[in-house]
């Protein structure tokens, strides 16, 4: 593929996700509803959001494949991913701030070419920050060059560690475990409810690292894309893959400021890992 149709569907999908930024920052008395989890929240917007995104891109482009979340909530499985191009689209990420006028979330689009990520678009309409990057052409918050902080001890680090996930049970040990470990070495510790804008500040150096496990391939498909076009580096972070290549339909990972600090968290996680696996023998 080239870079320039690549360009040219970034183009035709920022003007989308810009008007639909506008749906979302207008949106007033709606009601919220739960999927099947306590945490897991949607809106009338989310799914209006969601259902523009997907019809105007599949105009433009019918031959293209599309993972939603709300399409995927109603299909009721995860389609497998393809070679054709795919947009991978979180209509509103950080849906429970939204619901609170809590002014982080956003509109996430992602795009893969042949499994690879090649573009990401996270808009937040609530503070017009409009993240950006294309594979291999680096990362912009509003037209504006960023780079990841340029940090190489962990104790200097700020780790936002999305800990929504550890209220499931599968979950809560590896997650408490680990979170034992890293508030111990950190500067500080952050949670802040939207994956696709934790990569973002991950990638402006707003903060350092951001880790979750248990994710959607919506949560960082685009947020993955832009980190690594500002410099930083991201690895799987599950038990049995640690430290290995991120994978987009499974995301449980790290985004790291660079190699190097993200290896110093990845053997903490181990350590946690280690202690756990022997405690619960
Ligand atoms: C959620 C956010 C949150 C994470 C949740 C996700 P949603 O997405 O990314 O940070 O902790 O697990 O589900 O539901 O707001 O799109
Ligand atoms: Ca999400
Ligand atoms: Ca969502």
């Amino acid at each position: 593929m080239s870079q320039e149709k690549i360009f040219e569907y970034f183009k035709v999908a920022v003007e989308l996700v810009k008007e639909a930024g506008k749906i979302v920052k207008e949106a007033k008395n709606f009601e919220v509803e739960r999927k099947e989890e306590v945490w897991d929240l949607v809106t009338v917007y989310d799914k209006k959001v969601e259902d523009i995104l997907i019809e105007k891109l599949k105009e433009k482009y019918p031959a293209h494949d599309f993972i939603g979340e709300e399409e995927t909530y109603d299909k009721g499985h995860l389609a497998e991913l393809t070679d054709k191009p795919t947009w991978i689209i979180d209509p509103i990420d950080g849906t429970a701030n939204f619901v609170r006028k809590l002014p982080m979330s956003c509109i996430s689009v992602g795009l893969t070419i042949q499994k690879d990520l090649v573009l990401g678009i996270v808009l937040n309409p609530f503070l017009d920050q409009l993240f950006t990057a294309i594979k291999g052409n680096g990362a912009y918050l509003n037209e504006k060059r960023i780079f990841t902080r340029k940090v190489n001890r962990i104790e200097q680090t700020n780790y936002n560690y999305e800990l929504s996930l550890a209220r499931a049970e599968k979950y809560r040990d590896l997650y408490l475990y680990r979170l034992s470990k890293i508030i111990a070495k950190a500067e500080g510790i952050r949670s802040l409810g939207s994956a696709a804008l934790g990569l973002c500040y991950v990638a402006c150096g707003q903060t350092d690292v951001y880790q979750c496990d248990g994710l959607s391939p919506w949560d960082a498909a685009a947020g993955v894309v832009i980190v690594r076009e500002a410099g930083g580096f991201v690895c799987d972070t599950s038990e049995q893959r640690l430290g290995l290549e991120f994978d987009v339909m499974k995301p449980n990972f790290m985004a790291a400021p660079n190699e190097n600090v993200a290896k110093e968290y990845l053997k903490l996680l181990k350590e946690a890992d280690e202690e756990r696996i022997s405690k619960q023998k």
